[in-house]
């Protein structure tokens, strides 16, 4: 075997010496910008979120309203409600509804307050309430309800037989024909059918009925192209997309620092359901992530103009598919890898 000179050997030894401290600076480097990152999202949660309750804005309080609203009707959809369960929440919610109405005037949110009201007043009519004077409160507060609005809260039959589940849908077609496309016809899709999908995907749950999702559309022109230059997974494609949706949550909708990330799990409901119900009217999609840096959020920030007070969860493509096309098989994991039952 040959033998290495000392000043080979020395090269060596500087080589994994770079190599180290390369790996021990890109690590550092990396650590100061993960703290950066999340330092931009504390910053903008405990600004525009409601982590202490101190409603600033016309959008605290109306996710205050709805929360409290919600937890009525939830609670009259029990099998068997506790007679004036959450009297504190109902007085309190009668007296933000006033307040709010008061400031606001009487729109869906004030409509909904007083309805919730009601059907929990209607529900316990017999019984006798914790407090009279409590009690004058939110039967004053039901009384204020606007006319004209149908944004009604409270709870409604609803019977599943009657629905026959996947009596007239294929289900089974429906989900499995669903692909990301990234390929798409020259073709405008209508506004109409956009609105149909934003309103499916209104039905999308969301923590507390708060519906903290928006949905921005833009044409892909000129400006479009702006938006994707700012994504990184649509080259090659994206271009040929009629348009592109921009999901948004409103961080006002959150109070409480337990709900630090569920803009993410609203926001993706949303988005998900929107895709679904683009699906159900024949219409393509591709989900583009809004996995980036704060430069790079900021810079998005600068081409389209987004409240302050919403983060971006995810961008889309929307359009028309085109006569034929491919798309990846994208094989999913067995079954056994991703249910673990516990039963
Ligand atoms: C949050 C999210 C972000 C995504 N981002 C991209 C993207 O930037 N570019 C892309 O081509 N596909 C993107 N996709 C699509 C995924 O690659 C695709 O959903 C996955 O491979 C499964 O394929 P399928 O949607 O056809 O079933 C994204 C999907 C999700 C859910």
């Amino acid at each position: 075997m040959k033998k290495l000179s000392p000043l080979h050997n020395c090269f060596q030894l500087l080589k994994v010496l770079r190599t180290f401290l390369g790996k021990r600076r890109r690590e550092k480097r990396n650590k100061r910008n993960l703290t950066a990152n999340y330092q931009y999202d504390i910053s903008k949660f405990s600004v525009f979120g409601c982590p202490n309750r101190n409603f600033k804005t016309r959008g605290h309080i109306t996710a205050y309203l709805l929360m409290l609203a919600h937890s009525i009707e939830k609670g009259l959809s029990f099998t068997n409600p506790h007679i004036w369960f959450g009297w504190d929440k109902a007085v309190e919610l009668a007296r933000h509804s006033k307040n709010y109405s008061d400031k606001y005037g009487s729109d869906w949110v004030h409509a909904m307050c007083c309805s919730a009201l009601d059907a929990y007043l209607k529900a316990f009519e017999r019984a006798t309430p914790p407090c009279q004077i409590e009690l004058t409160i939110i039967k004053k507060a039901t009384q204020q309800s606007p006319s004209g609005i149908t944004s009604k809260a409270g709870i409604k039959n609803f019977k599943p037989q009657e629905f026959n589940f996947g009596q007239d849908v294929d289900f089974n077609r429906f989900f499995t024909t669903r692909f990301s496309v990234r390929q798409f016809a020259n073709k405008s899709v209508s506004k109409e059918c956009i609105d149909v999908a934003a309103r499916w995907a209104q039905r999308a749950p969301s923590v507390c009925n708060r519906q903290s999702a928006r949905l921005n559309i833009y044409p892909n022109d000129e400006l479009g192209a702006r938006i994707l230059s700012c994504q990184n997974g649509n080259r090659g494609f994206g271009h040929m997309a009629d348009k592109i949706g921009i999901v948004t949550v409103d961080l006002e909708n959150f109070l409480s620092i337990g709900e630090r990330n569920q803009a993410w799990v609203d926001g993706g409901l949303f988005a998900m359901t929107f895709i679904w119900a683009l699906h159900a009217q024949g219409l393509a999609s591709c989900c583009l992530n809004w996995s980036v840096e704060f430069g790079h959020d900021k810079r998005l920030r600068k081409v389209v103009s987004l409240p302050q007070n919403e983060v971006v969860i995810m961008l889309l493509l929307i359009g028309h598919y085109p006569e034929e096309l491919t798309v990846p098989v994208s094989p999913r994991r067995p079954l056994t890898d991703i249910i673990r039952y516990h039963i």
